[in-house]
């Protein structure tokens, strides 16, 4: 299988997976879109794009255009199905763009492997961690419990912990498996899981093989700096090279699971090289937790800077509180596990920006239009 289609391989994982496989000496075919928000208005100075763009056969397509897809599909052994929107805020009033693009594009996808000739035996198809909304958590009572979302006058009031949606105690964090309850809680985590449901079962029924890849989030060199609407580490990196403070939401104990960029392309490979029995979704995480506020105070002090972290309190409506992705069965199913810690992880990303061009802070404008939406309070 050495023929790769990746659909936004001009993007953040797509461009470093596409060098990856060039460099194993994959033939790589990238279908991507240039989508503004990524590539900004002058997508031939996009870095990612430029990265790729001589090394890669290079289709400028859209995942909306069946013509394209079949383009894109012809003459190739993998797809890897990265092309998405991917702002969870922005998905609360871009509904019918993140469906037109993740669900139908992912469905054109598969019209054309269900209805014309082509080599494709497996299918890797990005999902995410935003398919569980709040995740796994303990009850000291109820044992398991997968909480709704926090209500508003609870958020209102600064109680920011998950509470038992029994009897009401709060929740203590444990990692989420793959057998955990899929309850997004935006549309984009909605697209997502259709998106891997639909892929999962239309392949089997192909007997194409299919990975769902429930990426966390993932952070390192190459991410945009640029879009506002994704990415917490660009956003205050960029809030303290302009020397503005930073707006912690909620009370900072808010965590992610946060994975680096090379390990994520280390789990794609293996997704791409091991024989997979059966269709499955595999979380890819760090299977650790960090705390916003730890992230803030870390790239502060690695940028030597003395901008203020203020704790705000305020909250964004469909933000979840924890993450931390438990990452077994992607360790027994690709003998996946994640090798860069956190501290190495930021470092490496801190001395990426530092060489960058600073940009301007499109922060306050997006968080704005979230306020005028009554998504943010
Ligand atoms: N980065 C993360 O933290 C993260 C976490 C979970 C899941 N994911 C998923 O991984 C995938 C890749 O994410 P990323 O961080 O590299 O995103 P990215 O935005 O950097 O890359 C996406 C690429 O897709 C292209 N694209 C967008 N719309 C398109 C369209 N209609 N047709 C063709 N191309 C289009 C963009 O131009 C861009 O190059 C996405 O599916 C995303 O949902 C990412
Ligand atoms: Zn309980």
């Amino acid at each position: 299988m050495e023929r790769i289609l990746i659909t936004g391989g001009a993007g953040f994982i797509g461009s470093r997976l596409s060098l990856r496989l060039i460099e194993q000496g994959y033939e790589v075919t990238v279908m991507d879109n240039l989508s503004k928000q990524i590539h900004s208005d002058t997508p031939e100075q996009s870095l990612l794009y430029n990265s790729i763009k001589d090394k890669a056969r290079f289709i400028h397509g859209d995942v909306r255009s069946l013509s394209d897809w079949q383009k894109a599909i012809d003459g190739n052994d993998v797809i890897v199905h990265l092309a998405a929107e991917t702002g969870t805020g922005q998905s609360m009033y871009q509904i019918d763009k993140y469906v037109e693009v993740n669900c139908a594009g992912t469905a054109k996808m598969l019209d054309v492997l269900a209805n014309s000739q082509h080599y494709v035996k497996k299918v890797i198809v990005a999902s995410s961690r935003a398919i569980y909304g709040e995740g796994k958590y303990l009850c000291e009572k109820d044992g398991e419990v997968f909480p709704e979302s926090r209500s508003q006058s609870d958020l209102d009031s600064g109680k920011f912990e998950c509470k038992c949606n029994y009897c009401g105690r709060v929740l203590e964090l444990i990692p989420t498996d793959e057998d955990s309850k899929i309850h997004p809680e935006s549309i984009y985590g909605i697209t997502k899981s259709n998106q891997e449901q639909m892929v999962l079962m239309s392949c089997k029924s192909l007997n194409i093989s299919a990975v769902a890849l429930r990426y966390q989030n993932v952070y390192g060199p190459g991410q945009s700096l640029t879009n506002p609407y994704t990415g917490i580490l660009s956003i205050f990196s960029t809030r303290i090279l302009n020397n503005n403070s930073i707006n912690v939401f909620e009370d900072g104990e808010e965590s992610r699971d946060f994975i680096y960029i090379d390990d994520v392309i280390d789990a794609t490979m293996l997704a791409i090289q091991k024989d997979i029995k059966n269709n499955i979704a595999l979380n890819v995480g760090s299977g650790v937790s960090t705390t916003v506020k730890y992230l803030a105070d870390s790239l502060k002090k690695l940028y030597g800077s003395d901008i203020e972290v203020n704790i705000s309190g305020d909250y964004r409506i469909g933000d979840i509180r924890h993450n931390k992705a438990d990452i077994e069965k992607v360790k027994e199913v690709l003998g996946f596990s994640p090798k860069t810690s956190f501290e190495v992880g930021l470092r490496n990303f801190v001395n990426w920006v530092k060489e960058q061009e600073i940009q301007s802070d499109n922060y306050e404008k997006s968080i704005t239009e979230m306020k005028k939406k009554g998504l943010m309070k």
